[in-house]
């Protein structure tokens, strides 16, 4: 009898804690308060990120297999003004250099992807390893670890081996959940002595909708309503196959963490005293964060997804809901697959809801009823769907800290872009973006949020997909058009540096004086960037250009006597 009753009590104390372990986030309250002069705890983390495609170049180089981006870029006007990421910033070949620039800039880490196919150029492990791409990421890693920057590796920001989005249309076949596995596994064995911080998938969100949704992204299928889901299935469980590989056969020996790197943008309700428009905002969040996270951390699609859904399939017709099930086990499989969650956030909407009546656009977006909403005031200065609204990213973090248990929180992209016309290095509404969203991010570590590390997206301008090189989100300036690629520090750097020295925002003087001081010292580089037309066609000694005046004047002296020479033959 005693037995029992403890049995009981202890049944109800664990449903508790189950309970208890998901808080309610609270909508009315959305406290836009003033600066934050205070510092991160200590050892907070910082870094900046970049991803194979977008940086690495060499894409037939040294073995490489053709991954989905170097098939979709060649498939002309997918791509603004048809550029590829053939070259982009060779940091195939200069990583020796952007580790430099880290070094100088101190970062505590360094974010970046492998390309699967670089290491598997079919894809399978069991056709062939590449041994020189795998001494690329080693080499990478040993020069990191040299200079006591921490790699955080992801395994996949969106370059599949091109062989098996033919042979199997990617990841809307489950057989990629074994091939990804493989894949990791191997990079486990040769990199996990070294590496600590694994992360599966980046933005799978984008994966899903832009790669088989809207078919903007690789491998531009157009599944409407239906390729998003199943992609996003797969993609799940490849998540929790390579965590538990990890759990099984190297955590004990290797001790490090497996994660996964969701991206998402606030979702703010027009009206917070509206139900209906809060409910419209949670759905936002739901379908863009939830849909992967509520799997990891609590073992099903979100609620709200399986309702709305289900519902319009079955307005539809259809005998089964768009939106794939998970079996019990796989359920539990899934549930817990989480180290630490990685975060990538950029912008805010308001949501509002709207009803898209069933059939007219059997669609992801249609499935979620709701108009998103901007406000014009909101500064915009890269992207067009990127608005600098540093408060949301408070909530989003907050959010995160009561839906999933307040997990290990590592922002694994943030940032912003500027237009290509801009050759501007003083970029002031980088530094402010930076500034605004930093500090939000320190409101959330005093309000709970367990938030580890921080890394600036992105180190170096890169290719920005759908639109080539017209977006530059990178601190450093990348001139694509010199075959050197050379980078130029924005003053973003100079301000970003000032952060990491301070471990955030000590006092109101200090900091600012912060722009007043990267802005001096980005005039010099402006010069040399504006000098890059007369001298890209030589071979740089260095093609890190860091301006110091000896550098500036060399190089103006060098340009003036060519004049003078060509003048005489
Ligand atoms: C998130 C993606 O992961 C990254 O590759 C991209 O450059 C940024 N968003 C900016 O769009």
């Amino acid at each position: 009898m005693l037995q029992r009753c403890i049995l009981r009590t202890y049944h109800v104390f664990a449903l508790v804690l189950c309970v208890s372990a998901r808080e309610d986030f609270d909508w009315t309250k959305n406290e836009k308060t003033s600066f934050y002069y205070s510092t991160f705890p200590t050892g907070f983390s910082w870094g900046a990120g970049s991803s194979a495609y977008q940086t690495e170049g060499a894409w037939n180089i040294d073995g490489k297999g053709m991954s989905i981006w170097d098939a979709f870029t060649r498939k002309k006007g997918k791509i603004f003004l048809n550029d590829t990421g053939d070259t982009s910033c060779d940091g195939y070949n200069k990583f020796k250099d952007d580790i430099t620039l880290m070094k100088d800039m101190k970062l505590n880490h360094y974010r970046f992807s492998i390309s699967w196919p670089r290491i598997l150029p079919s894809g399978l492990k069991s056709e062939h390893i590449n041994e020189k791409g795998i001494k690329y990421y080693e080499d990478l890693i040993n020069m990191l670890l040299d200079n006591k920057i921490t790699p955080i590796v992801i395994l996949y920001h969106w370059d599949l081996p091109q062989l098996l989005q033919e042979k199997y249309g990617g990841w809307q076949n489950v057989t990629m959940v074994n091939y990804f596995n493989d894949f990791a596994n191997l990079c486990f064995e040769r990199f996990g002595h070294k590496v600590k911080y694994w992360i599966t998938f980046n933005n799978p969100w984008s994966i899903a909708v832009e790669g088989y949704e809207t078919g903007e992204h690789a491998p531009g299928m157009k599944l409407k309503g239906t390729g998003a889901y199943k992609a996003a299935h797969h993609i799940i469980k490849a998540h929790a196959k390579v965590w538990h590989t990890y759990d099984m056969q190297w955590r004990s020996k290797q001790k490090g963490m497996v994660g996964i790197s969701l991206t998402a943008d606030w979702g703010e309700p027009v009206d917070i005293t509206n139900q209906r428009d809060i409910e419209a905002a949670e759905r936002y969040i739901q379908f863009y964060l939830g849909w992967f996270a509520t799997p990891i951390f609590n073992g099903d699609y979100p609620q709200v997804m399986k309702d709305y859904i289900g519902r319009k399939s079955g307005q539809q017709g259809l005998g089964a809901s768009r939106l794939p099930v998970f079996s019990p086990q796989e359920k539990s499989y899934i549930k817990g697959t989480c180290d630490f969650l990685g975060l990538g956030h950029f912008t805010t909407r308001y949501i509002t809801p709207k009803n898209y009546p069933s059939g007219l656009g059997d669609s992801y977006f249609a499935d979620r009823d709701l108009a998103e909403l901007v406000d014009p005031k909101w500064p915009d200065p890269g992207s067009e769907w990127l608005y600098s609204v540093p408060w949301g990213f408070r909530r989003m973090l907050n959010f995160v800290k009561t839906q999933y248990g307040n997990p290990m929180v590592y922002v694994t992209e943030n940032g912003v872009s500027e237009k290509m016309v801009c050759t501007d290095l003083c970029d002031d509404w980088r530094m402010q973006y930076f500034k605004d969203y930093i500090n939000e991010m320190l409101k959330a570590v005093k309000d709970g949020v367990n938030v580890k590390g921080y890394t600036a997206w992105s180190l170096l301008d890169n290719f920005e997909w759908d639109e080539g090189f017209s977006e530059r989100f990178g601190l450093y300036y990348v001139d694509f058009s010199n075959k050197n690629k050379p980078r130029y520090p924005k003053a973003s750097v100079q301000f970003y540096k000032r952060i990491i020295s301070s471990n955030g925002f000590p006092n109101q003087r200090e900091v600012e004086s912060w722009k007043r001081k990267a802005v001096e010292t980005c005039a010099s580089s402006n010069q040399l960037l504006a000098a890059d037309p007369l001298i890209g066609h030589m071979e740089m000694v260095s093609e890190i250009v860091i301006p110091t005046v000896s550098t500036l004047c060399i190089l103006l002296s060098a340009v003036f006597l060519m004049f003078l020479l060509r003048g005489r033959i």
